[in-house]
């Protein structure tokens, strides 16, 4: 039986504050390239990697107390993720060899894995750069239709705010609330980022949160009649201000919250007396739950994106070797757009 070697990237052990390079290390082991007939399982040949946020959860040690660590990873083994594959050889009866997939596999050259519905879809769309299905056609791209379209209740003429803007989700909210025909501003971290989010992807007005000496006149500045929506990426200090800043029956999509992944202790949200007040509803979501819906956004974002009504920025790192410094710079603004790592382009 044929054999290679398979790179693999391992939590060295669970991480309290911010997570380094360090703690992940890549190491070197074999694997068998082909799978038993009837065993359910594929092998595949890991193509790209996704590097997403709720990760960093991962790396917690569980809490009882804590569902965001109930997956957490096992120090000493290979971390897992999203990331596009080719099945190399398939003991299961739906796959076969040569078939292209997005889904859960680990963050190694080749996974065995076992396809579960709604956890590993089949690629059939390859017209598209496959690195699209770690963004814009995979998670993070569910994750901006749903949050918007089904936690947010917009209509035309909304005010949008989106954070951490010109990520791999909140590019993708502010292109749809424009098309929604909504008045859409960013936050981001760098100048590079800003003139992104206004002259690619169209919102209507952005600023450098990190050069705000005050979040809340910021957004007043930004909003004079204040926000409808508020599609949450970063929580903490940004939260506050924007309670603060929301219009009466106004709707808040906490679709994540970085600020706070790396903290040992979560800062407070002091203005959620408002949210009675002004009659806001604060709604958290799980793009988990909505993946049966996989193929109606695929149906709805298609044609924008053939057609050029939709853009998608990435940011490829080269290499597994590069993933552990891909993972951590998301928790420091490092990415430009989706971070993705090519494994192997084919
Ligand atoms: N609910 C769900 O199902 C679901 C699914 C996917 C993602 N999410 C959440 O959605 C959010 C965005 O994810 P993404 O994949 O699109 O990531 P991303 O925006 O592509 O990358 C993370 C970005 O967050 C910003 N950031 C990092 N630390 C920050 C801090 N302390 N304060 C403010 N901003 C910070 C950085 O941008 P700046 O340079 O702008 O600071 C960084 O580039 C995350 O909270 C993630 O957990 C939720």
């Amino acid at each position: 039986m044929e054999t290679m070697i398979n790179k693999q990237v391992v939590l060295r052990d669970y991480v309290t504050g911010f997570a380094n390079e360090s703690d992940l290390v890549i190491t070197s082991t074999t694997v068998d390239l082909r799978v038993p007939k009837g065993s359910m399982t594929a092998l595949v040949k890991n193509l790209y990697l996704s590097c997403d946020p709720y990760m960093r959860n991962r790396m917690r040690k569980p809490d009882p107390l804590s569902p965001a660590t109930a997956q957490s990873f096992t120090p000493g083994k290979p971390i897992s993720g999203f990331g596009v594959s080719k099945v190399i050889d398939s003991g299961h009866s739906d796959y076969e060899e040569g078939d292209l997939l997005w889904g859960a596999v680990g963050w190694e050259e080749y996974s065995v894995i076992t396809p579960i519905p709604n956890l590993h879809f089949k690629i059939h769309h390859t017209d598209f750069p496959l690195s699209y299905y770690t963004g814009l056609l995979g998670m993070p791209g569910m994750t901006a239709y749903v949050g918007f379209y089904e936690i947010c209740s917009p209509k035309k003429g909304d005010t949008v705010f989106v954070s951490a803007a010109s990520g791999a989700v909140g590019q993708l909210v502010g292109q749809f609330a424009k098309m929604m025909g909504c008045y859409v501003v960013g936050s981001a971290g760098s100048k590079e980022k800003v003139d992104l989010l206004k002259n690619k992807f169209g919102f209507d007005d952005a600023f450098n949160y990190k050069e705000e000496h005050n979040l809340i006149a910021a957004l007043k500045r930004c909003f004079p009649e204040g926000i409808d929506i508020y599609f949450e990426n970063v929580g903490g200090k940004m939260l506050d201000a924007v309670i603060l800043n929301m219009r009466p029956h106004g709707r808040i999509a906490a679709c994540g919250m970085i600020s706070q992944y790396n903290l040992k202790n979560p800062e407070g949200i002091y203005g959620l007396s408002l949210i009675t007040y002004k009659r806001i509803r604060i709604e958290g979501f799980n793009c988990f739950d909505y993946f049966d819906k996989y193929s109606e956004f695929l149906e709805f974002v298609v044609p924008y994106i053939r057609e050029g009504k939709i853009t998608y920025v990435e940011d490829v790192a080269d290499g597994i070797e590069s993933a552990p410094a891909a993972l951590v710079g998301l928790f420091h603004g490092k990415n430009v757009g989706k971070q993705l790592v090519v494994v192997s382009p084919s």
